[in-house]
């Protein structure tokens, strides 16, 4: 079906703040939430674990129907599970974030994962107040109807400042090359790159505090609820 619930699409880079800001955003207006990056994680944690070779596209897209990969939409305990068993630490690991990209640019991983999110959207916007999804094609594939878009940026060095404490380490030298190999990757290859639409509001969080960000897209939410 397709229930009322709003749908707020957010796309950016790594350590843009989506994840902070989309889950600030579904507690404030009672939404649920969807973190589609854990979903190409949980994709490449499987295949790494299976002995799929993650640079063989061909046997990536093979393989790509077996893993369940579920996620629970609650912004205050986003879950994620393979196969039944919990994954959201698994997914976040170097190894996993290193091979994320090579696995996500695969067409027949894409059509599976975005087929699988817009069942939840569907849920959701039946079951709930709508919901909040981020990622990475959002705003121009999976959700391109949604009645607030966002693309939200941020300075390199601020990303990597972000990234670097979320991952805990010092090094935000080498965690500010590290996102932009994963930048460039997900940006040039020809399945759904990230790509900025001009029907999306541009929101730069360089010099904002999470709260501010969060109060930013309130906003736009609310303004939007109040024209349909
Ligand atoms: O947001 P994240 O860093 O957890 O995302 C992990 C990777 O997944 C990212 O490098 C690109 C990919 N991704 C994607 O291709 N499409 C999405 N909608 C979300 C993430």
């Amino acid at each position: 079906g397709h229930g009322g619930g709003i749908v707020i699409a957010i796309d950016g880079p790594s350590g843009s703040g989506k994840s902070s800001t989309a889950k600030g955003v579904a507690r404030a207006r009672e939404l649920r939430y969807l973190d589609t990056g854990a979903m190409y994680r949980a994709m490449t944690w499987w295949m790494l674990h299976h002995q799929v070779d993650v640079n063989d596209a061909a046997a990536v897209a093979e393989a790509a129907s077996r893993p369940v990969i579920t996620l629970g939409t609650d912004p205050d305990a986003p879950t994620v599970q393979v196969d039944g068993v919990d994954a959201a630490q698994a997914i976040r690991t170097q190894e996993v974030t290193t091979n994320v990209s090579a696995v996500s640019a695969v067409p027949a991983v894409r059509e599976l994962l975005v087929t699988r999110q817009r069942q939840i959207i569907d849920e959701a916007r039946d079951e709930a107040a709508g919901i909040v999804v981020e990622g990475r094609d959002i705003t121009t594939v999976v959700a391109p109807d949604a009645p607030v878009k966002i693309f939200l940026t941020a300075s390199a060095e601020m990303r990597a400042q972000r990234r670097s404490r979320e991952v805990r380490s010092s090094d935000v030298a080498a965690t500010q090359a590290d996102l932009a190999r994963r930048d460039q990757l997900d940006s040039s290859r020809a399945a759904s790159p990230l790509t900025q639409t001009a029907d999306a509001t541009e929101l730069d969080t360089t010099g904002l505090s999470l709260d501010e960000v969060i109060a930013l897209v309130v906003k736009l939410a609310d303004e939007a609820g109040a024209r349909t």
